[in-house]
């Protein structure tokens, strides 16, 4: 068949315990395990379109061509699924995101998802959730729970086989809402591929890991358990304590803005005074502020007076990674 082409669209996600750092950085074998929320309406549409006239792959993303590094992270995915497949040609790839790319909110998670399963199919592999979920992990580590639906646990696992995400509640399990407070779209200036690689540099990073699966069990029952003031402070520390990681690893990384801060502040002291609302930021400057969907008015009315705040989007829990093929 001269064209195979299969579209895919995937959410992004936010961790609310994080992934930093690998044990093996080639096959994004992450050193702990991490839960996230999928974010409905922040998403990737990808398509894939293996063509015999190509003589190398092809990347656009929002319309604009793409080459060097970021077509060889694509072209090391396809190449992982020309190899599954046995032989298909070069590809096409096109893909759009509806949200700002590479600025901390987990642009490369959807990115990576929606390009596995596009390019499978394509391909005409029909992968199940755990290799789909393992194939988006070599893309980008936080992509492996963006293929999965709802609320995702990425086990750390013993190698590639076991390392991958999977949904421990699905998206209407429990009605949260993550307001995404956007301070900036700048790209960072170091990304998270580069930061992996600084966190065993940090004194602090023994310690965070050694820690992790207890923070993960308080994350997942308070999950399972929809009791947000867990969730609250287990996020709060987690985030807090991979920034100390990142802030003390050599070079230090500050991803904090004046404004992240102050809006950390805010929303701290308005859970001490009854609003269940907690923050965590990934790496970038931008806060996402969490509530129950029923105290979305009352975060929003606080968040609408914090300064440098360029624009709020809300998202809701978000399914899995599906194809849009007829
Ligand atoms: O998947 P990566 O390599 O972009 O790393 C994601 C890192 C954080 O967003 C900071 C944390 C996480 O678990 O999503």
């Amino acid at each position: 068949m001269p064209v195979r082409a299969s579209t895919a669209i995937a959410c992004a996600n936010i961790a609310f315990i994080k992934y930093w750092g690998n044990r093996d950085e080639s096959l994004r074998l992450p050193a702990s395990g991490s839960i996230s929320m999928n974010l409905a309406g922040l998403q990737t549409q990808t398509r894939v379109a293996f063509d015999e006239s190509l003589h190398g792959d092809l990347l656009s993303i929002n319309g604009q061509p793409v080459r060097g590094a970021d077509l060889q992270r694509v072209s090391s995915i396809l190449d992982e699924v020309r190899r599954m497949a046995g032989g298909v040609h070069y590809a096409r790839v096109e893909s759009q995101n509806n949200f700002p790319a590479g600025v901390g909110i987990a642009s490369s998670a959807a990115a990576f998802a929606a390009l596995a399963l596009a390019s499978s199919n394509a391909a005409g592999l029909a992968l199940s959730e755990a290799q789909l979920s393992r194939l988006a992990r070599r893309g980008s580590g936080s992509a492996c729970r963006s293929i999965p639906g709802g609320f995702v646990e990425w086990r750390a696992g013993t190698g590639d086989e076991d390392s991958f995400g999977v949904s421990i509640a699905p998206p209407d399990h429990w009605a949260l809402t993550d307001c995404i407070l956007l301070i900036s779209s700048a790209p960072k200036t170091t990304s998270s591929t580069e930061g992996h690689r600084l966190a065993a540099t940090s004194p602090l990073q023994t310690s965070r890991l050694a820690d992790a699966p207890r923070r993960l069990e308080i994350c997942r029952s308070a999950i399972l358990q929809r009791d947000f003031e867990a969730l609250a402070e287990i996020v709060e520390l987690d985030s807090n304590w991979m920034h100390a990681v990142m802030m003390t690893s050599r070079p230090p990384l500050f991803y904090w803005q004046e404004a992240t801060l102050t809006a950390m502040r805010e929303v701290s002291a308005a859970r001490k005074a009854g609003l269940p609302v907690c923050y965590t930021v990934d790496a970038g400057p931008n806060i996402h502020v969490l509530c129950e969907r029923s105290r979305e008015d009352q975060v929003l009315a606080l968040l609408a007076k914090l300064p440098s705040i360029q624009e709020v989007r809300l998202a809701h829990v978000g399914g899995p990674a599906r194809t849009t093929d007829l």
